[in-house]
């Protein structure tokens, strides 16, 4: 059995920081010692260090896409390379993406995405199911995912043809995520009005990148971000807005919350650090920058900090879904439609976040709620996850809040060959990363073993309790 002590660093969590030292035993949190408490035994443990450094629990990516399928192509980064790069920002824990295929079962998607991911993550894994094809059979098997750990379905307001729900299909959904306890997570944008702006900016002769933006306007996400509250009203689920861009959805994300309603978003990096202008550089550059829903017009970032400030927003994920730009995104030159979406994050998450702090947005101890704690409790991994109680994952980052780096694909890990954030200079970066108690990251090193990461078995929905449904038909008048 293997004893690590991490000592001299400040303990932050959301309900403050402590001066403490973590005590690891295998692959749990033993103790949180008083600094200087002597270990019997001392010569069989490992000690780190963590001198002017903070130690929080291992970051949580709720949203990635390791190998998605897109537009004719595949996400650039395998669970192999995926995972090591979050291990290298500080993340301990990704939450991806299985996808049920268009004829097939949702559980045919989980087999495909768990024979993926198995012996090659660096780091542990769940799973969310995507909901492509909502028939009564993919409704029924819902209740089996959710024994089996996966407890949150997305559905698609966007991507008529392919991955798109009608309203009906989406109420289904969501009374069957009611009925077993699962959560709904929704990609909200208006698919059908969308494809309707593209096929006219198309028609028009206009097939640059900056288009992409312009057909997508942020009232779209308003609009569909509404629609999907109202539904899970109606079918009493926990709602998650996923990648939430704009500030009109925010705006009912605020109103839904304000009135007791289950419902959640998070924000991505993307959406915090860009504004719209990226899209339109020379060239094809643009491309780069393509994701949906797409990077927002100044004044979105600021409404979206705010939100992070406020719990308005929960949790801060990356949506990580990179293609390279020579040889993927250049699928869409001429046609802004055919670039893949989605962009690279999922190293950088914690850094990005953590410059909030420096900035005034958020404290300290929010940006550990945001990025470990916060994902942990509603996806059904707290405290397992997201914590550093004794008996939890010895999921642990030394984190550097001091030292200065600068954001580039010649030092990135990501297998993609561009960076969103390209010369970006931060202050803070992960120093010693442990999953499980094994040290991954040290020393600028990735000495982490090949295949360490497992499958996490999610619990249900952690959030507040949901109301009940508003069309449930009730016995009398009186509804006793
Ligand atoms: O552009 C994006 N967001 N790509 C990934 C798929 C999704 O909708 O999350
Ligand atoms: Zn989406
Ligand atoms: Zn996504």
């Amino acid at each position: 059995m293997s004893r690590l002590l991490i000592e001299h660093g400040t303990v932050v969590t959301p309900s403050g920081r402590m001066a403490a030292d973590v005590l690891v035993d295998d692959e749990q949190i033993a103790a949180l010692l008083a600094p200087g408490t002597v270990i019997h035994d001392d010569a069989e443990v490992v000690h780190i260090d963590a001198s002017g450094k903070l130690v929080v629990p291992g970051g949580i990516d709720a949203h990635t896409h390791m190998e998605m399928p897109f537009g004719g192509t595949f996400a650039s980064d395998t669970f192999a390379t995926g995972t090591r790069a979050a291990a290298w920002g500080g993340t301990t824990t990704i939450v991806d993406f299985a996808i049920q295929p268009r004829d097939g079962s949702p559980r045919e998607g989980l087999d495909t995405w768990m024979s993926r991911a198995e012996s090659n993550c660096a780091i542990d894994y769940g799973f969310h199911m995507i909901l492509s094809d909502v028939t009564e059979a993919a409704l029924k098997e819902m209740h089996g995912l959710v024994a089996d750990g996966v407890t949150s379905f997305k559905l698609f307001m966007a991507y008529p043809g392919v991955l798109y729900s009608d309203d009906g299909q989406i109420l289904r959904a969501m009374q069957a995520a009611a009925e077993c306890g699962a959560t709904i997570m929704m990609h909200a944008e208006n698919g059908i009005a969308i494809d309707v702006l593209v096929s006219q900016a198309l028609a028009r002769g206009h097939g640059e990148p900056a288009m992409h933006g312009v057909t997508r306007p942020s009232v779209l996400e308003g609009e569909a971000t509404h629609r999907a509250i109202v539904l899970a009203e109606v079918a009493g689920c926990p709602l998650y807005i996923v990648h939430l861009s704009a500030q009109e959805a925010l705006d009912e994300v605020v109103h839904a919350r304000d009135e007791g309603r289950a419902v959640f978003a998070e924000t991505c990096p993307q959406y915090l650090f860009l504004e719209d202008d990226v899209m339109a550089r020379p060239g094809f550059e643009g491309a780069k920058y393509v994701c949906s829903p797409p990077i927002r017009p100044h004044g979105h970032g600021e409404a979206l900090w705010r939100g992070l400030g406020t719990d308005d927003l929960s949790v801060v994920s990356t949506d990580h879904c990179p293609f390279c730009f020579k040889e993927q995104k250049e699928l869409g030159r001429g046609d802004f439609s055919k670039i893949p979406n989605g962009l690279p994050g999922v190293e950088h998450r914690m850094d990005l976040v953590f410059q909030g702090v420096a900035a005034g947005h958020i404290t300290l101890e929010r940006w550990v709620e945001l990025t470990s704690v916060a994902p942990a409790r509603l996806f059904g991994l707290y405290p397992k996850k997201g914590s550093l109680l004794p008996g939890a994952d010895a999921d642990i980052v030394v984190y550097d809040p001091v030292r200065a780096h600068t954001l580039s694909k010649e030092t990135h890990h990501m297998a993609v060959d561009y960076s969103a954030y390209e010369g970006l200079g931060v202050t803070g970066g992960a120093d010693t990363v442990i999953s499980r108690g094994t040290v991954v990251v040290h020393d600028k090193q990735f000495v982490g073993p090949d295949g360490h990461g497992r499958y996490v078995r999610r619990g249900a929905f952690g959030g507040i309790d949901v109301p009940r449904p508003r069309m449930q038909p009730s016995t009398n008048a009186k509804g006793t």
